[in-house]
């Protein structure tokens, strides 16, 4: 297995363009499915997730045509397959949300449950429950679901349990084709969901509301095809921010959505960073100095995005102060924790491991280390790069899911780091 060898102890400083949405562009390429002409999509990340969905889509006899800036061209219409296999959806969960678009379009679908992962059990009710208020017909066997339906999904108004952003977008997907209208309350509001629809509605779909806790979609007999570009990584470039303000760099991120990342600029702002933004870039200047401690509570967008957490305990071990970051999305988000306290941080779990406290320290001596999820393994790197002395972080594959090119983009920025064929 790869590895990510780090000598710490430089800022990050320079420029840097920030990669279409691996969370927008993999929910994009399940809702070519319901396409009756070619979806193209533009911006795509060059990501182990893609590359996985794209496998998907094979295994299932679409033809997609790739060029050489990674636009990918879906053909929904040359389907021969309506099953998705354990093996591809258990390496990468988002591909269940193929179940949806293939039951609206085709009227069965067979789907691998997608299992558990690192960070939690990570259900998927909300997904099968509003599948069934829509008319679906679900049999649970030997681990899949099998769904289908006579004729075409009917609308209906359904209640989410939670804010789920998987479940917003599958029960969205699911309606465009429904008969008669969809009425969805407490839906989830992240930006990817916003873009899914943008998508949605560039090939016919009829849908009012997203981006609000209330979606409502009103069912059209068919959907044609589109040319859509993915928005900006929002999560990408958190994490560039995060690991310039814990190295007290300077960076400028370019082809990003500021407005994206509100929360996380005033958190930086807290911890001393200067930050200026204009339409398509954000400029974070840390003068050379430490960050402050930061405290934060991770929530459903527009709140504190869990998938920033670790990158924000990362700059927090060497902070001037002390910080209380509670998670309160997902069962078991603080692995990270006990990688970045071998290498001397101080950090202590408490409240049944849903709240870390973290008191600065000096610095943090480079080790071994590992995780087990994407945003937890790139935390570790940011702990390398604060580090004095040498990190060596393994199983690497975590990060290249949702990362493109990590290492050359930090080499650019001043970071002395490199990959090891393991
Ligand atoms: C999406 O996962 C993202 N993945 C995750 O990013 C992100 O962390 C998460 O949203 C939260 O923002 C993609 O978009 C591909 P949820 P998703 O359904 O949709 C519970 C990354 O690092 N829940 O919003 O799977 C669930 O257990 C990844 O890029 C149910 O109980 O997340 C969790 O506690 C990690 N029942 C909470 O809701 C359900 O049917 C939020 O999960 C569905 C979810």
């Amino acid at each position: 297995m790869d590895k990510l060898i780090i000598s710490g102890g430089s800022s990050i400083n320079g420029e840097l363009r920030i990669s279409g949405a691996k969370n927008s562009a993999v929910t994009i390429l399940a809702a070519s499915l319901l396409g009756n002409e070619p979806v193209r999509i533009c911006n795509v990340p060059h990501l182990r997730d893609i590359t996985t969905m794209i496998e998907l889509l094979g295994c299932m006899g679409i033809e997609v045509v790739i060029d050489e800036k990674m636009s990918i061209e879906i053909h929904a219409n040359t389907i021969k397959k309506f099953t998705a296999p354990y093996d591809l959806v258990k390496t990468m969960r988002a591909s269940f949300l193929v179940l949806g678009p293939m039951l609206a379009h085709y009227g069965k679908a067979e789907v691998s449950l997608p299992g558990g992962c690192a960070i939690g059990p990570r259900p998927v009710d909300q997904h099968l429950r509003g599948l069934e208020a829509l008319g679906a017909e679900i049999v649970m066997d030997e681990g899949y679901v099998k769904a289908s339906v006579d004729g075409r999904l009917k609308g209906a108004h359904i209640f989410f349990d939670v804010k789920t952003v998987g479940g917003t977008e599958h029960i969205m997907m699911a309606a465009t084709l429904a008969e008669g209208q969809t009425i969805m309350e407490n839906c989830a509001r992240e930006p990817e969901i916003v873009d899914l629809a943008d998508c949605l509605i560039a090939m016919g779909a009829d849908i009012h509301g997203v981006g609000t806790d209330t979606i409502v979609v009103n069912g059209v007999e068919e959907l044609g095809g589109c040319t859509h570009k993915v928005i900006p990584d929002r999560v990408e470039a958190g994490t560039f921010l995060i690991a310039a303000a814990a190295t007290g760099g300077c960076i400028k991120l370019k082809d990003v959505m500021p407005e994206h990342l509100e929360i996380l600029l005033l958190k930086l702002k807290e911890a001393g960073a200067d930050i200026t933004c204009g339409t398509d870039w954000i400029e974070l200047d840390m003068h050379g100095m430490k960050p402050r401690a930061v405290d934060l509570v991770t929530a459903p967008y527009p709140a504190f995005p869990t998938d920033l957490q670790a990158q924000m305990i990362a700059m927090n071990t060497i902070a001037q102060g002390s910080a209380t970051v509670t998670e309160t999305v997902f069962e078991n988000r603080f692995m990270h924790v006990h990688e970045m306290n071998r290498m001397g941080a101080n950090i202590k779990l408490e409240g049944n491991n849903t709240t870390a406290i973290i008191k600065g320290v000096e610095t943090l001596k480079g080790a071994p280390v590992m995780a087990n999820d994407l945003r937890a393994s790139v935390s570790l790197v940011i702990a390398g790069l604060i580090a004095s002395g040498e990190t060596e972080v393994d199983r690497i594959y975590h990060i290249d899911r949702g990362y493109e090119q990590i290492e050359e983009k930090l080499q650019s920025l001043g970071a002395k780091i490199r990959r090891v064929a393991g």
